[in-house]
């Protein structure tokens, strides 16, 4: 054939392969996402296979071992005791609280890894939503701000580095980013949700913390979070949280799920110049794992596969389940 384009010119070997290969991954895309609690010991959970609730001991040394095997930023999610879980979910500012000291420890021991929080009502409140519920089953926005902002800033006491607010609410970057500098924070960076969806993914995550929506017998809880998380059917939408997040003093973007979600990652990485973060979410890690164990899929490959499209749709961050095995494979390469 008389051709002139013969794109597979550039496929021949593995040395012109990797000259023209387009996106890479790096240990230090990933943000690797623990579970906390006050138990004295390491506790399995279910449907995230390899990933744990972890008491401080144990955490300080998972922490280390991340850091040896390149990775730079670990974000933390406590597992609340039941007693402690209250409608205002307060115990989220109380400054001897899980996270408070899970932080103080990390940053007196491994002062140099990134500690970025998430900062939501859910794991705190006795009704499992992230903002405070009405006695009509409202999701109250304005109310809840004030709780977010104590917070943030409880965390930034402790030491954290980047706050990430993960509610939903409205005009929250803006409310955290003026309590934070008051407070004298105005170095912490807000890494935002901007863009989360209302997505049946999060299941396994609300497992670990049991921290889903229920039902109580004294008013009426919404089953879903659609009236704060965003409609899985939206795309411009995003577009409109972006624009917000980056007026009211975002340093981070993020999309959330991710996988499903790679359009948005896009259109996102078009609209802002900021950093774009994907979080590879707990169901996504779950399908892996499951698929994995069964043998119908090579989980190795799928892994850096399904991180490295984050990376080409537009992420610079990714926050997965899936960094220290991702870390390791990618230095045995
Ligand atoms: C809490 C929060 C959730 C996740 C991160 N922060 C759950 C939710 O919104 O219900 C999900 C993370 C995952 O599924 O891996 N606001």
């Amino acid at each position: 054939m008389d051709l002139t384009y013969r794109p597979r010119r550039l496929r021949r070997s593995s040395s012109l392969r990797s000259l023209v290969q387009e996106h890479s991954l790096h240990p230090t895309d990933f943000i690797y996402p623990l579970f906390v609690h006050e138990g004295v010991d390491i506790e399995p959970i279910r449907a995230m296979p390899g990933a744990n609730r972890w008491d401080l001991d144990n955490l300080i040394a998972e922490v280390e071992r991340a850091w040896q095997l390149g990775i730079r930023c670990v974000v933390l999610f406590p597992k609340v005791d039941e007693p402690l879980k209250t409608e205002d979910g307060a115990e989220c500012f109380n400054p001897d609280g899980l996270i408070p000291r899970a932080i103080t420890r990390l940053k007196k021991e491994l002062p140099d890894m990134t500690v970025m929080t998430d900062v939501a009502l859910d794991p705190y409140s006795c009704d499992g939503h992230d903002g405070i519920v009405s006695s009509q089953g409202v999701v109250l926005n304005d109310e809840t701000i004030e709780f977010l902002c104590r917070q943030a800033v409880t965390q930034a006491q402790a030491g954290a580095d980047l706050i990430g607010p993960s509610d939903m609410m409205d005009g929250r970057v803006g409310a955290i980013r003026e309590a934070l500098d008051e407070e004298g924070f105005e170095h912490v960076g807000i890494i935002s949700y901007t863009a989360k969806y209302s997505s049946a993914y999060y299941g396994p995550f609300r497992e670990a913390l049991d921290s889903a929506p229920r039902a109580t017998s004294t008013k009426p809880i919404p089953k879903d979070k659609s009236t704060y998380q965003m409609n899985p059917a939206n795309a411009r939408e995003a577009i409109t949280e972006a624009q917000l997040d980056e007026q009211e003093g975002a340093d981070i973007l993020m999309v959330k799920p991710g996988l499903a979600y790679l359009d948005i990652i896009y259109r996102l990485r078009k609209e802002s110049e900021l950093p774009i973060a994907a979080y590879n979410v707990s169901g996504e890690y779950a399908m892996v794992k499951a698929a994995a164990e069964k043998g119908w899929i090579e989980e190795e490959a799928v892994v850096l596969e399904t991180l490295l499209s984050f990376k080409r749709a537009g992420a610079d961050l990714i926050l997965t389940y899936h960094a220290c095995d991702a870390a390791s494979w990618l230095r045995e390469k």
